[in-house]
């Protein structure tokens, strides 16, 4: 997400940053090439990799791994991808969904009701994963709409702010289901479809696992503590090898308004008085109001579980992958049939989390797995300067986590995930947004920013975290010792982005091919290929150090020379955010978030059309943001 929530966050005022005042930067690249022979054959059961091959020109053996011709920096509206490629515009917000008997078309001038806008999709499109059902030509894409721009949302912005538009707001959120095929040479949304589905704000939903029933996630409206209303700020994704799709509730706290004098509990979780994000909905939604409602807040920060292919499902709140501001959940199966969920939490100062599961995945989609994320250990990241690093564990009882330190039991280290990793001495880190892994092993994890690093009273550098004002961001790897249960790893820094140019040299990075800033989405595909995407918030874009660096872009990168090669940038004010692929690797589907943002993150509902109108350009209409799907117009596979 662009907007500077996350780094309004700075709650982490924890003293264990002290345990890495004796690092030493320079000491990061010891381990830098040294240890990748010694993985190969790690990572066979990875989820998600298939054979390639059904494309008109599918790469041969020795075929360079990045093999299209780098595009210009661009500052123009539109999509920009290699010679030789198109992009699609398939799935704007608005468009109707495919829920069998709600067809509300999209209206230019942002007119839809409440109740039209739970059957269309929903804003600001980000994580998303492709469900095949009939190979590579068809099946679902499931996307996550993180937030809002009520500016564009609504015809008159927040004026004459009303129950109306809060629940169009909340519409608006949450997770779209829609059925894709490829027709004719184009892809096009299903309409109707069986599978078709909304879940916003307001769909009910589970809680399982270890804190399911705690008395801090139990409210007048669920004494029970089980059942809560909707998921919020969904940001990453995850797609299960079971067949499920986990989305990732992120900057939840800035949906509350919070109390006057907030708890040290609620303050660590950047709970402040009123609602600094400028956030209204508890004036019409009591449950928003923390004031009121003080465990409502518990209930979100999770990461929530969804069966693609059964849309009567109740989406279930996994509470023992903890709470965190969630950015992603990537899952990877161990040797012994275990599965391993890697999750970033980005804020500034905050952690990089694993959840290694009790028992082994069973064949039978989610039924036989019902209960596979609700019993497992969770770890935090610790980075050592030596090159080494221990997950440690978070289970009550072990260290500190006991109830002198205000952690009663399991469930409330797991509520209180922040402070159970404060006192564990985790380590702080620059902002973690996604996370994914490659043939080899190596698990990436994309550090997007931290102006803050270093500054007085906040966390100096550390090895992971090595550049004060860091600006420009890195991307950390590690991999984990003999397997992805192991409690050791061995680290170092894929990369340090940044720009060459820069007078300051701690701006300047080490990339080795195109420029870039700001790395947030991230995915390894089938064939190893790491596509990086760009967050650069839209008050920096064009400006200081980004100056160069025209919009925001999605690059690949070759994991083991670590060339890395622009290959799209997105239209004017947008981050890229998102990517799936078909399993022939023929089509990508990639998300365009918040095209024509404004500089203060809110748009002129006066003025939709002021910085954008991107993909439409209707006269009369507002950016909008939306999936494109790319493809090689010999039809082979994309990267090659
Ligand atoms: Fe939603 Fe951290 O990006
Ligand atoms: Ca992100
Ligand atoms: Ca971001």
């Amino acid at each position: 997400m662009a907007k500077d929530f996350n780094a309004m966050e700075d709650s982490n005022r924890s003293g264990n940053a002290s345990i890495h005042d004796v690092s030493d930067p320079a000491r990061r690249t010891l381990l830098r090439g040294g240890v990748g022979a010694a993985a190969n054959g790690l990572l066979a059961p990875l989820a998600g990799v298939v054979s390639l091959g059904g494309c008109a020109s599918a790469a041969a053996g020795g075929s360079p791994l990045l093999g299209f011709k780098s595009v210009p920096v661009s500052t123009a509206d539109t999509v920009t991808v290699p010679d030789g490629y198109s992009a699609q515009v398939i799935a704007q917000w608005g468009e109707p969904a495919g829920v069998s008997g709600e067809n509300a078309a999209f209206k230019w001038d942002a007119s839809n009701t409440a109740a039209e806008q739970e059957a269309q999709l929903g804003m600001h499109h980000d994580g998303i994963h492709f469900y095949p059902h009939s190979g590579s030509t068809a099946g679902l894409l499931v996307m996550n709409h993180e937030y809002v721009d009520e500016g564009l949302l609504f015809a008159d912005g927040f004026a004459n702010w009303s129950s109306e538009k809060v629940r169009k707001a909340q519409a608006a959120h949450g997770v779209s289901v829609i059925e894709v095929q490829f027709k004719d040479g184009r892809w096009e949304i299903v309409r109707p479809s069986p599978w078709a589905r909304r879940i916003t704000a307001n769909t009910p939903c589970g809680i399982s696992g270890p804190a399911a029933g705690h008395a801090l996630l139990r409210t007048a409206a669920d004494p029970t503590g089980r059942r809560v209303l909707g998921t919020l700020n969904n940001c990453a994704s995850g797609k299960t090898p079971w067949g499920t799709y986990l989305t990732c509730e992120e900057n939840f706290i800035f949906y509350f308004n919070g109390p006057r004098e907030p708890s040290a509990h609620e303050r660590r979780w950047g709970l402040r008085p009123g609602n600094p994000a400028g956030g209204r909905w508890h004036e019409f939604d009591a449950r928003f109001d923390a004031a009121r409602h003080a465990n409502e807040p518990n209930r979100f920060g999770w990461v929530v579980e969804i069966d693609p292919f059964n849309p009567s499902h109740t989406p279930v709140k996994r509470t023992a992958l903890g709470r965190a501001a969630h950015e992603g959940a990537t899952t990877v199966v161990a040797k012994d049939g275990r599965v391993v969920v890697y999750m970033g939490e980005d804020a500034r100062f905050e952690y990089i989390y694993k959840f290694v599961s009790r028992d082994a995945i069973r064949p039978g989609g989610l039924r036989a797995n019902a209960e596979l994320l609700d019993h497992g250990t969770l770890y935090v990241a610790r980075f050592d300067a030596d090159g080494r690093g221990r997950w440690l564990p978070l289970v009550h009882g072990q260290g500190p986590l006991n109830a002198a330190n205000d952690f009663a039991d399991q469930g409330e280290v797991l509520i209180k995930s922040r402070q159970a990793s404060d006192v564990l001495g985790a380590t702080k880190m620059d902002r973690p947004e996604w996370i994914d892994v490659d043939p080899r092993g190596w698990v990436y994890c994309t550090l997007t920013n931290n102006s803050n690093r270093g500054a007085e009273r906040m966390a100096p550098v550390d090895a992971a975290n090595p550049r004060a004002n860091n600006t420009m961001g890195h991307i950390i790897r590690w991999k984990d010792d003999g397997d992805f249960t192991g409690t050791g790893f061995s680290w170092n820094h894929f990369v340090l982005a940044g720009e060459p140019a820069n007078a300051r040299a701690e701006a300047q990075g080490n990339v080795k091919g195109d420029a870039f800033a700001c790395p947030d989405g991230l995915w390894v595909d089938a064939r190893g290929v790491l596509w990086i995407q760009t967050d650069m918030s839209t008050s920096a874009i064009g400006r200081g150090e980004l100056k160069a660096l025209g919009n925001n872009i999605m690059l690949a990168a070759d994991p083991r020379s670590g060339e890395i090669r622009r290959f799209l940038v997105g239209p004017v004010g947008c981050e890229i955010t998102g990517a799936t692929a078909t399993p022939d690797g023929c089509t990508m589907f990639v998300n365009i978030q918040h095209p024509g943002e404004s500089p203060s993150e809110r748009s002129d509902s006066a003025a939709p059309r002021r910085h954008s109108n991107w993909p439409d350009f209707h006269p009369a209409g507002r950016p909008r943001s939306a999936t494109v799907a790319i493809r090689k117009n010999d039809g082979g596979v994309i990267g090659t």
